[in-house]
């Protein structure tokens, strides 16, 4: 089984360069469907993820190749309409595979999405957007079925500006005739790139992060070339193992504007960021103070994605910090792996309690994704040896995270026993 062996508890000095952004890219393949043709797709992240969804295009009877960053993915031959249920069980983003089959063949077939154990995790939003277009949804046995030969533009309100159901709606809206209108969409950076690639391939979008999107759906659509955007909590990842660890060091790539509330929360924790010809930098020499309360909503919020990162770094500083957890109902699973390495985290409802104190070596377990990252983190601040295991969730959503964060100055290295 592999592990991350960390010695921990000096300071960090170096620079990274952040990849592609998992969340982008992860419906950017699955639009690949929308139009018969290669499509060229440049800084797709190399994840366990983008692996999956390339599995499940493949599966469907596109070619796809890898040529470093760059993924080519010929979806001239995709006749089926069922994601086969191995691959649909991986990651919750199989569940844009069904707007996207939706629009190409007006049929889509599969099992319940995986996903990181955040939460319920419910799908009803992506339904209801199908059937506002006029798809027929049933549910057998577990399994789902969406019929839509016909669909047709309408106004989509969405009581909560859902990610996934707002690129499902996109995806499905791009072939249902006339116009649709999706309002109270998710503004999020990653549905800025979807709408950038669609119109690469020629479709007719607009308002992509703003309050109110506009599909011209029934365009044909061609093969599109596209750059997926920097992932911007693996840049908040960075900083925080900066923060945590103390130092200086450079992240290349970096677009301060995606993490702006990130390095606001740094900055009052005690860090200084300033941005540099390649992207951000940050020092921190004295005492992380504690902060807060800090909570998370939807872009342009404070980001979930990166709430177990902040806590890791407010929980090797000093005083009191509190973060309210207001997107998943269970988004504080990696507090109990946290105290393990001497963490003081108490929780109380939607909100996490930390006292900041020194923090020692431990045998921790990643148990979903950010939450292994925001161990990896802490594990770079305390004093002394740990070791991180389950890196399976770490692998979705980072590429080689151990390379990036000794670039950085950690001693960090990928193990086996
Ligand atoms: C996307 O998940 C991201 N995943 C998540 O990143 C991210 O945390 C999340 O957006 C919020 O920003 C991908 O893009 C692949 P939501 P998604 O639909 O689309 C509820 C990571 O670490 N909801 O905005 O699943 C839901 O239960 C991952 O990279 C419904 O109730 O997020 C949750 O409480 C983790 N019904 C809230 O909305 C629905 O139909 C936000 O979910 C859909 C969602």
């Amino acid at each position: 089984m592999e592990y991350f062996a960390v010695q921990g508890g000096v300071p960090l000095e170096g620079c990274a360069a952040v990849h592609g952004a998992k969340n982008s890219a992860l419906p950017i393949l699955a639009a690949t469907l929308l139009a018969p043709g290669e499509h060229i797709i440049h800084n797709c992240p190399d994840l366990s993820d983008t692996a999956a969804a390339l599995a499940i295009l493949s599966s469907l009877g596109c070619r796809v190749r890898r040529e470093g960053d760059t993924v080519l993915v010929n979806s001239t031959l995709c006749q089926s309409c069922g994601v086969p249920d191995t691959l649909m069980g991986t990651m919750r983003a199989s569940v844009l595979f069904l707007g996207a089959l939706l629009a190409r063949n007006g049929r889509a077939c599969a099992c319940w999405p995986g996903g990181c154990a955040l939460g319920e995790r419910p799908i009803d939003l992506h339904l209801r957007a199908f059937q506002c277009l006029g798809a027929r949804v049933q549910e057998r046995e577990g399994r789902l079925c969406c019929q839509g030969p016909r669909l047709r533009g309408c106004c989509i309100q969405l009581p909560f500006p859902s990610v996934g159901a707002t690129e499902n709606a996109i995806l499905a809206a791009c072939a249902a005739q006339g116009y649709t209108e999706i309002l109270n969409p998710a503004r999020e950076l990653e549905i800025v790139d979807l709408q950038g690639f669609l119109r690469s391939c020629g479709a007719q979008i607009w308002g992509a992060g703003t309050g109110r999107i506009v599909v011209q759906g029934g365009v044909p659509l061609h093969p599109g070339e596209y750059s997926v955007m920097p992932d911007r909590i693996v840049c908040a990842t960075y900083l925080c193992a900066l923060a945590a660890a103390g130092g200086e060091g450079e992240i290349y790539a970096a677009q301060a504007a995606a993490v702006a509330p990130v390095l606001e929360a740094l900055s009052a924790a005690g860090c200084q960021i300033w941005e540099t010809p390649r992207g951000l930098a940050l020092r921190r020499r004295g005492s992380l103070w504690g902060i807060g309360p800090i909570t998370t909503a939807p872009y342009p919020g404070f980001p979930t994605d990166a709430q177990p990162l902040l806590a890791a770094v407010l929980a090797v500083g000093r005083g009191e910090s509190s973060i309210r957890e207001t997107i998943f109902e269970n988004r504080f699973r990696y507090a109990c792996q946290l105290r393990r390495l001497g963490a003081r985290v108490r929780l109380e409802g939607d909100s996490a309690y930390i006292t900041g104190t020194p923090l020692h070596g431990a045998l921790v377990e990643a148990e979903d994704l950010r939450g292994g990252a925001a161990l990896t983190i802490a594990a770079l601040a305390a004093q002394g040896e740990s070791r991180i295991c389950g890196l399976g969730h770490i692998d979705r959503g980072y590429d080689r995270l151990e390379r990036a964060l000794a670039c950085l100055g950690g001693r960090i290295w990928r193990e086996e026993d």
